[in-house]
């Protein structure tokens, strides 16, 4: 990964435990980078972690924008964050990458978020407004008081803000909101995997093809999954396309480790199958997913694997590497 040093421009409270965060160039040349809604940016913090965090404003601005809400369990990150950045602070910043972008083009686009899970939507919400193009957010949050951006998005026409209601309560809404669905609509959605897996249950109640669903999951929330660790359980030759180079995979080797036994470098940065760092094409072979990450139409192309924690139920796995 390719890292860029920025300095704090802006800190500010969005909402209660939520840190709105502006990073900036050095100087005044401009990022030396581009970018597009739904990309996230992966953070080095001062204690060694790295995290991933979605941008939230308009590539054009010239500087990037996050919201980082303070996890009371997480593993140190968001705390690190909310409690040793100053103004002029320098940071590592990863180049963004987007793994869950926005589909180019004039399409409707609906975009459903719960909590911090606001954050990529709100990229998008903002480039749709940009270009004219239709689009609609709505916003469930625990209360008023912890709804980033309020500000902003109680004067816009096509938000819909809802606050204080149960995950039974977000259920029985969803199908009235995502009925009579205009065509070529697209639907993102962001959010506890819980959900997540509600809007699209619902959606595809109402007429949404899943094609036309994407989702990403809220990193921070989400927890290291037991079989995170489930690595490869039987000898597999891994072949790797564009180095020309196989290695055998040792059982209970990760296919990141075995891939740099041979001086393939994968980029990883959870290493729990979470944050789609990691994420690479297949060429051939039968995937046995163990991620928190792909969608169940990305897992049924058998197209990616997430090689921190997935392996191969095949005796050979061909990677685009
Ligand atoms: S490193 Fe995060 S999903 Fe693999």
């Amino acid at each position: 990964m390719s890292w860029v040093e920025m300095k704090v421009r802006g800190l500010r409270e969005e909402a209660e435990g939520i840190l709105g965060l502006e990073l900036c160039p050095l100087n005044d040349d401009g990022l030396p980078f581009s970018w597009t809604p739904g990309a996230h940016v992966d953070l080095q913090l001062g204690s060694g972690l790295v995290r991933q965090y979605s941008l939230t404003n308009l590539a054009e601005e010239g500087c990037l924008r996050l919201a980082i809400k303070r996890e009371p369990d997480s593993r140190g990150g968001s705390q690190w964050l909310h409690e040793q950045l100053r103004l002029g602070s320098r940071m590592q910043v990863g180049v963004p990458r987007n793994l869950f972008a926005l589909a180019p083009g004039t399409a409707p686009v609906v975009l459903l978020a719960a909590g911090i899970g606001v954050t990529p939507l709100l990229a998008m919400y903002r480039a749709c407004r940009a270009q004219q193009r239709p689009v609609h957010l709505y916003y469930f949050s625990r209360s008023r008081a912890q709804s980033a951006f309020l500000d902003e998005l109680r004067t816009q026409p096509d938000v819909s803000l809802f606050s204080g209601l149960s995950s039974v309560e977000i259920a029985l809404r969803l199908p009235a909101l995502l009925a009579n669905r205009q065509p070529d609509s697209l639907l993102y959605s962001c959010g506890p995997a819980g959900f997540m897996d509600c809007v699209f249950e619902s959606a595809r109640a109402v007429g949404w093809p899943s094609e036309v669903l994407y989702r990403e999951h809220f990193q921070t929330h989400l927890q290291a999954p037991e079989h995170a660790a489930a690595n490869q359980a039987q000898r597999v030759q891994l072949w790797l396309a564009k180095s020309g180079k196989q290695v055998a995979v040792n059982s209970g080797e990760t296919l990141v480790a075995a891939a740099a036994r041979v001086g393939v470098e994968i980029t990883t940065s959870c290493g729990m199958g979470m944050c789609g760092a990691c994420m690479t094409r297949v060429v051939s072979g039968e995937v046995d997913h163990h991620d928190q990450y792909l969608s169940d139409a990305e897992r049924a192309s058998g197209e990616w694997i997430m090689p921190c924690v997935s392996s191969c139920s095949s005796n050979a796995l061909v990677l685009d590497l």
